[in-house]
Parts: C-alpha cells; sequence; structure tokens
C-alpha cells in the first residue's frame, strides 16, 4: 500500500491520539480557570473505535503511537486501551503524556499493559509555584506517581516543562538537576499560542537558547546528540560530562514543521495533520458505521493531502487553531 506522504514529501508513521479533553488540573497555558466545555461524552470515541482506527491505519505505515487528553488518565481503564493498541501488529512504539495526578494509581496497570515510555507533565517542583501555574496543590502526587512509575519499571521517563517568559526561570535549573539526578530527560516547550484566553505572546516566550545557556552556566556544557532523530519535535543535547540528556522544542524561534510525521486523532474523532489545524477531517462517521478500512484510510489519505507547509505562529498571518490545546492534544 502505498505510504502516506504529503505534497511536501513528509513521511507520516506517527499518531497522537487525544483520548479524551478532560484534565483534573487548569495549567495556564492550556486551560481557563473555570467554566471549561467539555465534549459531550457521547461524542467520543471509545477503545474499540480506537483500536478500529489504528488497525485501518498501520496498513498505511503509522507505526507510532502517543496517548494524550487532556490528561488520558481521567479516562477509566486507560490501560486497557493500551492492550489492545500494544497487541496490533505493526505499532512498535506507544507512549502516554500525563500530568501524572493519577500516575501513582496506573502506573503498575499501564506498564503491565505493555506501556514503556512516559512523558510526564511537569514544570516545577516548588509547591506553591505548582499550584500557582495548574490551580491545583497536586505536586505531591505528581511525584508520588513519578516515582511509582519507576518503581514499577519504567524506564524511558521525560518531563515536559512548559518555557514561558517571566515565570519558570527559577524551574529551568531545579527541573534539569533533579532529572540528572533520576535518569530522566527533560524537555523543554516553547510556549505556544494554543491556551484557551489567547494570553499567548512572542515575548512570554522563553526561548530555547535562553534555556540551553542557563543550563550550561549552572550545570555544566551540553553538547548537540550526534545520532539524534531528525524527525523529532524535540532537539536533542547531552551534557559533556556525560550526564544525561535533555531536549528543547523549539517550536516558536525554530520551527521544525519541514519534518513533521505526525497526524493526530481527537477525542471526539477528528484527524488533524497540524497542532494548529483549521480544518479537520471527520471519520467518526465511519467508525461509528459499518464502513470498510479502505474508507477509513481514504479519508486519512485525504486529510494529509491538505497538510499545509507549516504553522505561522512567526507571521501576522498566524490564525491560532479553533480548539485549544485540551482537545488537541499536544
Ligand atoms: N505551549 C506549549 N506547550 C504546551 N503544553 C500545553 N500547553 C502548551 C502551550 N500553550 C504542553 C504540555 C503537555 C504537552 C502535551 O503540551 O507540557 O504535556
Ligand atoms: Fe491538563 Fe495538560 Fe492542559 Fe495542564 S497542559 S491543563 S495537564 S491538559
Amino acid at each position: 500500500m502505498q505510504p502516506l506522504v504529503d505534497k511536501f514529501g513528509r513521511l507520516h508513521d506517527s499518531l497522537r491520539i487525544s483520548v479524551t479533553d478532560r484534565c483534573n488540573i487548569r495549567c495556564f497555558y492550556c486551560m481557563p480557570e473555570e467554566g471549561v466545555q467539555f465534549m459531550d461524552r457521547a461524542d467520543i470515541l471509545n477503545f474499540e473505535e480506537i483500536e478500529r482506527f489504528v488497525r485501518a491505519a498501520v496498513p498505511l505505515g503509522i507505526s507510532k503511537i502517543r496517548l494524550t487528553g487532556g490528561e488520558p488518565l481521567v479516562r477509566r481503564d486507560l490501560h486497557k486501551l493500551v492492550e489492545k493498541l500494544t497487541a496490533i501488529p505493526g505499532i512498535r512504539d506507544i507512549a502516554l503524556t500525563t500530568n501524572a495526578v493519577l500516575l501513582e494509581k496506573h502506573a503498575a496497570d499501564l506498564y503491565a499493559a505493555g506501556l514503556r515510555r512516559l512523558n510526564v507533565h511537569l514544570d516545577t517542583l516548588d509547591r506553591a509555584r505548582f499550584q500557582h501555574i495548574t490551580r491545583r496543590d497536586d505536586l505531591p502526587k505528581v511525584l508520588a506517581g513519578i516515582d511509582e512509575a519507576v518503581r514499577v519499571g519504567f524506564r524511558k521517563i521525560k518531563l515536559n516543562i512548559v518555557a514561558v517568559k517571566n515565570l519558570v526561570e527559577p524551574d529551568i535549573v531545579p527541573m534539569a538537576r533533579y532529572c540528572r539526578e533520576r535518569g530522566f530527560e527533560p524537555r523543554y516547550i516553547e510556549f505556544m499560542p494554543l491556551d484557551a484566553q489567547s494570553l499567548w505572546d512572542r515575548r512570554k516566550v522563553l526561548t530555547s537558547d535562553e534555556i540551553l545557556s542557563m543550563i550550561a552556566a549552572e550545570i555544566g556544557e551540553v553538547v548537540p546528540v550526534p545520532d539524534a532523530d531528525p524527525r523529532a519535535p524535540a532537539t536533542e543535547y547531552r551534557y559533556a560530562d556525560g550526564g544525561g540528556t535533555l531536549g528543547v522544542v523549539a517550536s516558536v524561534t525554530r520551527p521544525f514543521c519541514l519534518n513533521c510525521n505526525r497526524l493526530r486523532l481527537t477525542s471526539d474523532g477528528k484527524l488533524r495533520y497540524c497542532l494548529f489545524a483549521i480544518e479537520e477531517t471527520d471519520v467518526r462517521d465511519l467508525l461509528r458505521a459499518d464502513s470498510t478500512d479502505g474508507q477509513i484510510q481514504d479519508r486519512i489519505r485525504r486529510n494529509i493531502s491538505e497538510k499545509w507547509i507549516g504553522h505561522e505562529i512567526n507571521s501576522s498571518k498566524f490564525i491560532p487553531p479553533p480548539r485549544p490545546m485540551y482537545s488537541i492534544g499536544g
């Protein structure tokens, strides 16, 4: 079968599945504090529908999956979905992005279901600052969740830190040290215009270069990882002294759209070829009808064939996507 290649020659092998738009915390760069309108439960794909979609996507070359949200662990029995997906021949990598508030309870089940890669969203190790950013006092739960994940066997743990200027500077180095001590990889993600309240502006982005110099000054020299995956959103560095790796996601200052290999499925069954896409392609109607894999594959191809060359965050033409981050899934 023809692989999934778009007009710009980009091969798509990676699928991000948002399993819910709900979240148990309220990071200000993603959600408003109150009054969030969540999707109707009936509109959300069930696990069988998601599995059906993935089985149809695999022959097109999809081999990597990331589960996102909202917060995926608020979805009951998420490990059962992981089990279904790890059983699909052709899927060789599954990762989960979580805020870890519920991880302590679920880590063992997820590991047993075959999950091996975790990205934990955590900006700070300071309880008051955590509460300020997330409007919830859940730092102890997050840290317990991470410890439990390590205890049950997870070895590939990355920590996502959203880099907002005049806010996270005091956390950059402590997060790097925490990760260095434990063998985790911190990933500093430049603040993107995806928040529900339109707070973003270019001057609020703490840039990857600024972050790298802070780390180099306080901890030690970092050098690019030579054989890093060129299609990964993060640029990888390692400490010159051998003390581990770190990544920066320079979505704003160095857009990596030309290497994009990603397709997204929202929890209500829409395909998005970009985080910032304006248009979507519905597949839920097909998943809920007596349709063939071929029909689902045609929709996937159609969505990818419409893919644009890249986002325009840095241009005056930029239009924020009609959905906020929590309903796209990062
Ligand atoms: N800009 C950049 N990253 C964000 N995230 C959430 N909101 C934003 C934003 N406005 C990150 C979180 C989450 C990941 C999916 O996206 O760290 O873990
Ligand atoms: Fe929840 Fe993630 Fe959004 Fe924070 S960034 S509110 S953890 S979905």
